[in-house]
């Protein structure tokens, strides 16, 4: 479904009517092309105190030029925060960025980079944790497409992979977000950043469509070659796409009871990423809500997932150093009115992810995150009545509805053979949308 008045604030007649009115003005978002993969402006490096991360390497390979003085607006600035430790360490945060906030691009990036909080240090703690709300309203005060997160790091390297995504093009509908990213020896480095996933094996449910389809197309644009699953009922779309992608279909109900077993007898030689994307709405307010309407939701949406989870992990098919990535959704952090089954759900992916994280890492060698989509453009959006579906798509920093890849590009970040330290993290990719924390 086509937003026209995206569209219309695009126009020059559309922009003054919307200025004069107070009406939001979203602007186009830039999003990875084959043909414009990276930004191509100026990355503006800042420091709040005295820093010990060693960024400026990292920095330098995310394609973006710094230090320059080409007088173009930045496409990026770079915060390090991580020493900031007390109340006069937080004014250098307003003193590196009051001057520059107002030069970064339209579709650029803001990236503050803090430090885990010091639970024996308070002065520290609360300095920190103040980078958090600072963040969150620079996100929705900055406008015109721009992005602004958090990123709490221990070592520049580890965090290689996540700089690199929230610096291009591809975390276009990513705003709002705090990352924790761990440490070296759980990080790795992919032969070439280009293809991470090369020869390697991916696993998305729900591949026949919408978010699922997007998932299964940039995680074989990433180089993998993905087992596509589907309901079979869904059969020819799930093989068009499996073709395309030359990779494999897999037609199956994953509440099926052996679904489990199905999917290790097509995974003979093991699985690098499984991504749990299937789900459903069945949308009813409690109070008229049938039993059936209810399980059947936390049957397709986290039964299964904890199943197929456990089924594949005890039969030791995810490889050491493989990717867990679930999808939560926006609904099940904030909750939704008529949508108790589904938040209940989603809400359980989260508690999934939390509690798996810290295990599957030492057990398996397999970290475990979730995406929590906003309003995504999606068939399942489509069908939302029109009042309801302006609204959803508004109510977020950026004024607009994301797309399939938007979900797609921050699930191919978790997966990345480079992202060996994010772990337990349930990354929104909703705009900074209003609902929720
Ligand atoms: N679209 C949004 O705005 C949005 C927002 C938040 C979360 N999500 C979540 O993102 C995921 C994808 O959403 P979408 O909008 O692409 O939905 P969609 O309805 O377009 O696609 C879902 C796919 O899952 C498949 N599926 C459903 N039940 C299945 C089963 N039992 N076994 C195997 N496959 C099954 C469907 O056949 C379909 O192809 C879902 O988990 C959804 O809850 C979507």
């Amino acid at each position: 479904m086509a937003d026209r008045y995206l569209s219309f604030t695009g126009t020059a007649p559309g922009r003054f009517l919307t200025r004069r009115l107070g009406l939001p003005q979203p602007v186009p978002l830039r999003r990875w092309s084959a043909e414009q993969q990276s930004f191509t402006g100026e990355l503006l490096h800042l420091t709040a105190g005295k820093s010990d991360l060693d960024l400026a390497p990292v920095l330098a390979r995310t394609g973006l030029s710094s230090g320059g003085d080409s007088g173009d607006r930045p496409a990026a600035v770079v915060l390090d925060a991580t020493s900031v430790r007390d109340i006069d360490d937080l004014a250098e945060v307003h003193a590196a960025l009051h001057p520059a906030v107002r030069s970064v691009a339209a579709s650029g990036r803001v990236v503050v980079l803090g430090a885990p909080l010091d639970p024996a240090d308070h002065q520290q703690a609360s300095v920190q944790q103040a980078l958090e709300g600072f963040t969150r309203s620079l996100g929705k005060e900055i406008g015109r497409g721009r992005t602004v997160n958090l990123v709490r790091v221990v070592d520049a390297g580890a965090a290689e992979s996540t700089l690199r995504f929230l610096l291009s093009p591809k975390s276009a509908y990513v705003s709002g977000q705090v990352i924790e990213v761990g440490d070296t020896d759980r990080a790795s480095v992919p032969e070439d950043w280009e293809r991470p996933l090369a020869g390697r094996t991916a696993l998305v449910t729900g591949a026949a469509r919408g978010i699922g389809e997007a998932v299964a197309e940039t995680l074989a644009r990433d180089g993998a070659r993905v087992v596509c699953l589907d309901v079979p009922a869904a059969g020819g779309d799930l093989s068009q796409v499996a073709g395309r992608l030359k990779g494999e279909a897999l037609p199956l109900d994953i509440t099926a009871e052996d679904a489990g077993a199905r999917m290790a007898a097509a995974l003979p030689d093991g699985l690098d990423v499984l991504v749990h994307n299937a789900g459903i709405t069945r949308d009813r307010r409690l109070a008229n809500m049938p039993a059936e309407r209810w399980s059947s939701v936390i049957e397709v949406n986290l039964a299964s997932v904890l199943r197929t989870t456990d089924a594949l992990l005890s039969d030791g098919l995810l490889r050491a150093g493989g990717r867990i990535v679930a999808t939560a959704s926006i609904a099940g952090i904030a909750g939704n009115a008529g949508q108790t089954n589904y938040a209940a759900s989603k809400a359980g992916i989260v508690g999934l992810v939390r509690s798996l994280a810290p295990r599957a890492l030492p057990e398996y060698g397999v970290t475990v995150n979730a995406v929590a989509p906003g309003f995504i453009e999606t068939k399942m959006t489509a069908a939302v009545p029109l009042f309801i579906r302006e609204a959803g798509r508004r109510m977020n920093s950026l004024g607009q509805g994301g797309l399939p890849v938007d979900v797609a590009e921050t699930t191919a970040w978790l997966a990345s053979s480079g992202s060996g330290a994010v772990n337990g993290q349930v990354v929104r990719v909703c705009g900074q949308s209003l609902l929720g924390v």
